[in-house]
C-alpha cells in the first residue's frame, strides 16, 4: 500500500516563548519535529511533505536532515490546519493510495496505531484518531454515533454540551490522499477563529455520502507540546519509556532514572550502561560492550567487548572496533579505534587512525586543528604513544613504532622506530638547596607577607 505522510509543521508556537521555532526545539537528543516523521517512517512512506512556515528555512533544513528524500512546502500566511494540508496538494494530490497529516508538534503517535488507522480506512473513508484526556481542555471534540465519526467540533464553537464530551480530537487523520485534497479545498473560515479548520472535513465528507470513523489511542500518544512545561513533561515520558524498553531489550542499567536516551540510541542485548550517562543523537552500542558512569556520547558506534569511561566523551565519528578500551577523561571526536586500542586516561583524539591493538599514553593530544584547518593523525598498529605526547598534524606514527613521554612529534615517525621529541634532561648538583635559602632569605629581609 501507496502511504503519503503530511507532517503540519508552520505554526510559530507563540508559548513557548522562544526565538526557535516550536518543533526545533529538541526532545530526547533531536529536533522534536523528527519524532512525528520517525513514527510516520514506519509506515514506510512514499511521499513525505513536511509544511513549514513560521521559520521555514530553518524546519525545511531540519526535515531534510532527518531525510533528504523530504519534500517541504511553505505555507504563509498561516490560515489554519485545513489551510495547511492544502499547501501540500500541489506536491500530492494525484499521489495514489492512503494519505495520513501529523503534526510536528505531537510526537509520540505510534506506528502501531497508525497502522490501525490504515487498517479502518478498510470501512471508512475518512478514519480520525481521537483519545479521551484526563483534562479535555481546549482541545477539538468528535461526536459519535456507533462507529461514525459525524463531525468535529471546535472547542471555540462548542455548546456547553459539547465541551462536557470527553472523546477529543488528536489531528492525526487518515484518508485516501485524492479525497484528502478534495475535501480540504472545500473547507472555508467561516467561523469563530476565521481558519480553515481540518476538522471540517469530516462533515464534508458526510455531506458527500462517505463514512467517517474513528480509532482511540491512549493520551501518551497525542501530547502535544505548546510550552515548555509540556516540552519537560515530554522529555520526562520518553526517557521513562526508552529506559524501560532498554531494560526489556536486555540491557543492563545499575542506575536507570540517571541514563538519558535520545530518539535514534541502538543499545545491544548484554550491553551494561552504569549511571549518569547521556546518549546524544546517533549512538550505536553493540552487544557485550560496557559503558561506566558519567559518559557522555554522540554520533558514536561502540563495538562488542569495548569498555568506555567513567567520564568519557565520544563525539561524532567516533567508532570503536571490539574490545577496544577508553578510559577516563578521554575526549574521541571523528576517530577510528581499531580492535584492542588502549586509550586509558587524559586524552583527545581528533581526526584520527589508530591501528590494532596500540596503546596511547596518558595525557596524549592529537594537534588537530591551526586554528583555521583541521589534519589528520595517523598512527599504526601495535605502536606505543608514550604519555604527554603532542602529535601535531599532519603526522604519521608507523606500526610498531614508539614515541618517547613528553614528546612532541612534528614530523612522521617510520614503523619500527623510536622518536623521542623533547629537551634533553639536566641535572645540576645542590643547586635546589641554594636556590630555597635565597628565597627564604628575601622573605625573612621583607617581614612575613
Ligand atoms: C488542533 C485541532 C483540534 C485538536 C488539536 C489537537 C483544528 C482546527 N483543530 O487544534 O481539533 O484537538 O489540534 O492538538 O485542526 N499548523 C500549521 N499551519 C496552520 C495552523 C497550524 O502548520 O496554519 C500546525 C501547527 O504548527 C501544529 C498543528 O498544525 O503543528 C496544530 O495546530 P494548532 O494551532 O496547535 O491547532 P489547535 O488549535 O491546537
Ligand atoms: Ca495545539
Amino acid at each position: 500500500m501507496q502511504v503519503s505522510l503530511i507532517v503540519l509543521a508552520a505554526g510559530m508556537g507563540t508559548r513557548m516563548n522562544s526565538d526557535i521555532p516550536k518543533v526545533l526545539h529538541p526532545l530526547a537528543g533531536v529536533p522534536m519535529l523528527h519524532h512525528a516523521l520517525a513514527a510516520g517512517r514506519g509506515l514506510e512512506p512514499s511521499r513525505v511533505v513536511v509544511v513549514t512556515g513560521h521559520e521555514a528555512e530553518a524546519v525545511a533544513k531540519a526535515a531534510l536532515a532527518f531525510d533528504e528524500g523530504i519534500q517541504t512546502v511553505v505555507q504563509d500566511p498561516q490560515l489554519g490546519t485545513g489551510h495547511a494540508v492544502a499547501q501540500a496538494a500541489a506536491l500530492l494530490d494525484q499521489a495514489e493510495g492512503e494519505a495520513i497529516v501529523l503534526y510536528g508538534d505531537t510526537p509520540f503517535v505510534r506506528v502501531e496505531t497508525l497502522e490501525a488507522m490504515l487498517a479502518a480506512r478498510a470501512r471508512h473513508a475518512v478514519v480520525i484518531l481521537g483519545f479521551e484526556p484526563k483534562d479535555p481542555g481546549r482541545y477539538g471534540r468528535l461526536i459519535v454515533e456507533g462507529d461514525q465519526l459525524k463531525a468535529i467540533v471546535e472547542y471555540k464553537e462548542a455548546t456547553e454540551a459539547q465541551r462536557t464530551i470527553p472523546l477529543c480530537n488528536s489531528g492525526v487523520v487518515c484518508a485516501e490522499a485524492k479525497t484528502l485534497f478534495r475535501l480540504v479545498a472545500q473547507v472555508n473560515n467561516e467561523n469563530a477563529a476565521k481558519e480553515y479548520y481540518l476538522t471540517d472535513i469530516v462533515e464534508l465528507a458526510r455531506a458527500e455520502g462517505l463514512l467517517v470513523g474513528y480509532v482511540i489511542c491512549p493520551e501518551s500518544e497525542t501530547l502535544g507540546i505548546n510550552t515548555r512545561h509540556q516540552l519537560a513533561e515530554a522529555e520526562a515520558a520518553f526517557q521513562t519509556r526508552a529506559r524501560f524498553d532498554a531494560l526489556e531489550n536486555g540491557v543492563t542499567l545499575t542506575a536507570p532514572e540517571t541514563v538519558f536516551f535520545a530518539l535514534d540510541t541502538w543499545i545491544g542485548r548484554d550491553a551494561v550502561v552504569g549511571p549518569n550517562v547521556i546518549f546524544g543523537p546517533a549512538v550505536t552500542v553493540e552487544s557485550g560492550a560496557e559503558i561506566k558512569g558519567f559518559c557522555h556520547l554522540e554520533g558514536c558506534h561502540i563495538s562488542r567487548g569495548a569498555t568506555v569511561g567513567p567520564f568519557a566523551r565520544l563525539r561524532p565519528g567516533a567508532e570503536l572496533a571490539e574490545d577496544v578500551h577508553v578510559g577516563n577523561f578521554v575526549e574521541i571526536k571523528n576517530s577510528v579505534l581499531d580492535e584492542g586500542v588502549k586509550v586509558g586516561h587524559l586524552t583527545y583524539l581528533g581526526d584520527t587512525h589508530v591501528g590494532e591493538f596500540t596503546n596511547i599514553g596518558a595525557g596524549t593530544v592529537t594537534c588537530n586543528y591551526d586554528g583555521v584547518m583541521k589534519y589528520r593523525t595517523e598512527i599504526g598498529k601495535n605502536a606505543f604513544i608514550g604519555s604527554d605526547t603532542m602529535l601535531i598534524a599532519p603526522v604519521t606514527v608507523g606500526d610498531g613504532a614508539l614515541t618517547a613521554s613528553g614528546s612532541v612529534i612534528t614530523e612522521d615517525v617510520p614503523a619500527g622506530a623510536i622518536a623521542v621529541g623533547r629537551a634533553r634532561q639536566v641535572n645540576k648538583p645542590g643547586l635546589a638547596t641554594k636556590f630555597f635559602e635565597r628565597l627564604k632569605a628575601i622573605k625573612a629581609a621583607k617581614g612575613n607577607v
